[in-house]
């Protein structure tokens, strides 16, 4: 069996990791979140003089403007100016994958919450009073709300794309036994803590500075750039850390940042627009929601043979990320099973919601929903427990994934069988089975769920990042990369990494805001690839920085280069501590003009992809891990909790463990609340509904699992992830999945006649309903 750490051998292990780097890997944050001293943007000291700003958004989701009347607003007292489309120097354009989506509507609108205007005033009070007294006057054209009637009516975004593998069609006629169904997965709001916003501060020569929450330093900096029609260098983006992105910032964070941009350039004086909860709620996308359709065939042994499945995404007005988005639903649609004949096609569905966007997973949860929902199907139509088709098909070392890449290093098997041993699932089963017989109206379920999650971006041309690392002349040293820090702790990670390379105590290295003077064209922080793509650049700088240290040494105790050795802030020659620190190294360095700068560039060796085939090895390796959900589901009321979840996790060799542990279990409650609770709801004519925290649910500390274990599996880890230790951020979202089955089963375990549904979120409504039903 495959080794795995109990809890108890968590804590010498923890020692472990921290000797093997030498410092303490507590977040670097946590003292100023604490005391809540950490700096977001609506912390930014401004400058006297600044002014405020509100979107006025459009009141339809779709329709052509006929007439607007600002007069009123203008003439509010404190109302400095309002702009539209009218007053862009550049393009009216922020659209990045397809040049479809305006920053302000011009004649058309396309969602409910579209942004129309920006009121620029003294006070954000002021800006609100003022937008109350815009009228505006519509024709309202017919509003598409579902993908299945923007497919009806011919509504994309762009081309259907299709995976194939084997073929698919012929592969059914052989199986013995096919199945069919639909899914529905509905979206999920990001609820950031921290809402949408920038600051903007201009400049002399007309150049800007923009602190702006994102994700996407160098994308804001494009948009605006694009916008003003202003080269890219008069434009700098700073960015200190956010109050979470979830991939909600990777791209929409854009608009914002843009509209503050332009009426700071315009006014020549500093702009500030935080989105309030209720604007950002309803102006901004979300995670998509899909309608799919699905076929599985299967052998009487249970391998399956044949998989079909025809995704719809819900892609919103506007084109935003959805086509990388569908994409990655194909990466993923047979999740951790291989399948040798395969046929997905995804269409990106144009309707009049808010333009959805990147959200955790970023299409790989929608397509894992989908072939965990034919398997359930399956296994219930069989009257056999979904387990044993999901361990029949597992990936195994050297199988191919639909888009070609040959699985390398799978630990699909051994997550599965270390949980299936170590939480013991067939005393689980039958402990359940004998709770089900002697209660009649709690009801228990259990559930597996292992994920498989591709790690770099799919376009290939994104894997990549820069560090620059000065090591000031007092031996303390500065780093910039192109990370964001959004709650996720990459700058605890890039921190340990410097600390470890140069052997020096982590309170000598400050992690610099993210900016586009210090690294440029960047990509946004997000794929879960930050730590591995910026960690790997700032060990090249380090590396470097290190070699010529070096060389400092040979010379002063004429040594060969490889006896020497930093550490603990001493250099070290042939593993003999010699009198010469860190201080004193760096000095020397000064005295003899060598340079304490580096910076380096990374790019992801190997990977590639040729849209044209639909194949090529796009991930530079894979995240699989496996949990084991108990969910227990009163069956008077339709209410549910869960036991238990017990996780066996690929972490790889991991670097931090507090810092993954946390990235594991905030992921997995999240999708639990995808799956579960969080219900976004639209009405018929695109007005969103779940416009508050009073009517959109999340989970809270009542809602999360009784029991959480989560133990790591021993492996050599990866050696393209940072350290080996594997990227941590998006993989485990998708074990909320399980959540989802494990309430079917209880279901199905107290009405015998229910026929699986998969419609998601579970809430209690659909439970109750479910329970009753014939
Ligand atoms: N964790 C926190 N606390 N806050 C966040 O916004 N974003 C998630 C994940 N974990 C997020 C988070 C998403 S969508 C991604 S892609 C990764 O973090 C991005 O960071 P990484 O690449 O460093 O893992
Ligand atoms: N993941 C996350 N964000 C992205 C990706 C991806 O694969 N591609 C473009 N943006
Ligand atoms: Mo994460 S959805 O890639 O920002």
């Amino acid at each position: 069996m495959h080794k795995v750490k109990t809890n108890n051998e968590l804590n010498a292990k923890k020692i472990e990791v921290f000797d093997a780097l030498k410092k303490s890997v507590k977040n670097i944050d946590s003292n100023t979140h604490l005391r809540g001293e950490s700096i977001y943007v609506d912390d930014i000291n401004i400058r006297q003089g600044t002014f405020f700003a509100v979107v006025f958004d459009a009141p339809v989701a779709h329709g052509k403007i006929k007439s607007i009347d600002y007069s009123k607003a203008e003439a509010v007292a404190g109302v400095e100016r309002i702009f539209t489309y009218k007053d862009i120097p550049g393009e009216n354009q922020i659209g990045g994958i397809l040049p479809d989506e305006p920053l302000f509507a011009k004649e058309e609108i396309h969602f409910w919450g579209m942004p129309i205007a920006l009121i620029v005033a003294e006070s954000e009070f002021i800006a609100r009073k003022a937008r109350a007294l815009i009228t505006i006057d519509i024709e309202e054209l017919p509003v598409i709300t579902t993908a299945k009637e923007a497919k009806e009516k011919n509504s994309f975004i762009n081309a259907p794309r299709s995976f194939g593998l084997g073929n698919a069609d012929k592969a059914f006629k052989d199986c013995d036994y096919v199945f069919e169904g639909e899914t529905f997965s509905n979206g999920q709001e990001h609820l950031y803590i921290e809402t949408q916003g920038s600051y903007v501060e201009p400049l002399e020569n007309g150049n800007l500075k923009v602190i702006s929450s994102t994700q996407g330093p160098t994308a804001v900096q494009k948009a605006i750039s694009k916008v003003l029609g202003l080269p890219m260098h008069k434009i700098e983006i700073d960015v200190t850390r956010l109050g979470g992105g979830f991939g909600g910032k990777e791209d929409q964070a854009n608009p914002w940042a843009a509209m503050t941009a332009l009426a700071a350039y315009l006014l020549n004086q500093s702009v500030k627009l935080i989105l309030n909860r209720h604007d950002d709620l309803r102006m901004t996308g979300k995670r998509h929601p899909y309608e799919s359709t699905f076929k599985i065939g299967l052998t009487k042994n249970l391998k399956i043979q044949a998989y079909k499945v025809e995704f719809l995404q819900n892609s919103g007005a506007a084109a935003d990320l959805s086509p990388a988005i569908a994409e990655r639903t194909l990466f993923h649609a047979t999740n951790s099973y291989f399948i040798p004949n395969v046929a997905t096609t995804v269409y990106s569905c144009k309707t009049n919601l808010p333009p959805n966007t990147a959200f955790r997973g970023f299409g790989g949860p929608q397509g894992m929903f989908v072939i965990e929902s034919a398997i359930a199907k399956a296994a219930s139509e069989l009257g056999i427990a979904p387990r044993k088709i999901q361990e029949a098909n597992l990936f195994q070392e050297n199988d191919v994934f639909s888009y070609g890449q040959i699985a390398k290093q799978v630990e699909a098997k051994n997550t599965w069988n270390a949980a299936k041993n170590i939480f013991n699932v067939e005393a689980l089963e039958q402990n359940i089975k004998e709770f089900n017989a002697s209660s009649s109206n709690l009801k228990k379920g259990l559930a597996l769920m292992p994920i498989t999650f591709g790690i770099s971006f799919t376009n290939t041309m994104m894997n990549h990042a820069r560090a620059l690392v000065h090591i000031y002349q007092d031996g303390s040293v500065g780093i910039s990369t192109a990370a964001v820090e959004m709650g996720q702790g990459v700058n605890t990670k890039l921190l340990q990494i410097a600390a470890q390379f140069f052997s020096i105590h982590p309170e000598k290295i400050k992690i610099e805001s993210t900016n586009t003077t210090r690294v440029a064209n960047t990509s946004p922080s997000a794929a879960s690839s930050t730590a591995d793509l910026n960690g790997k650049a700032l060990a090249k700088a380090c590396e470097a920085l290190l070699s010529r240290l070096k060389n400092i040494v040979t010379e002063e105790f004429n040594a060969s280069k490889e006896t020497i050795q930093l550490k603990d802030e001493f250099v070290y020659i042939n593993n003999e501590k010699t009198a010469l620190t860190w201080n004193e190294l760096i000095n020397k360095a000064m005295m003899k003009r060598v340079a304490l700068t580096e910076n380096a560039h990374y790019a992801t060796p190997v990977i590639h992809f040729d849209k044209t085939k639909e194949k090529g090895h796009p991930f530079a390796y894979h995240v699989y891990g496996t949990a084991v959900f108990t969910a227990t589901v009163d069956c008077v009321r339709g209410t549910y909790e869960f036991d238990d979840v017990k996780i066996v996790h690929d972490y790889g060799k991991s670097m931090s463990q507090g810092i993954d542990l946390g990235q594991v279990e905030g992921a997995l409650i999240q999708g639990i609340g995808w799956m579960t609770m969080e219900e976004i709801a639209f009405n018929k004519k695109g007005k969103l509904l779940s416009n508050s925290l009073s009517t959109y649910k999340v989970p809270d500390i009542f809602s999360i699992p009784k029991n959480i274990d989560i133990l790591p599996l021993e492996t050599e880890g990866n050696e393209m992830a940072i350290l080996k230790s594997k990227a941590v951020g998006e993989p485990p979202l998708m074990y909320g999945i399980g959540a989802y089955f494990a309430i079917q089963n209880a279901i199905k375990a107290f009405n015998p006649n229910y026929k699986l549904k998969f419609h998601a979120p579970m809430t209690p409504e659909k439970v109750l309903t479910s329970l009753y039903a014939n």
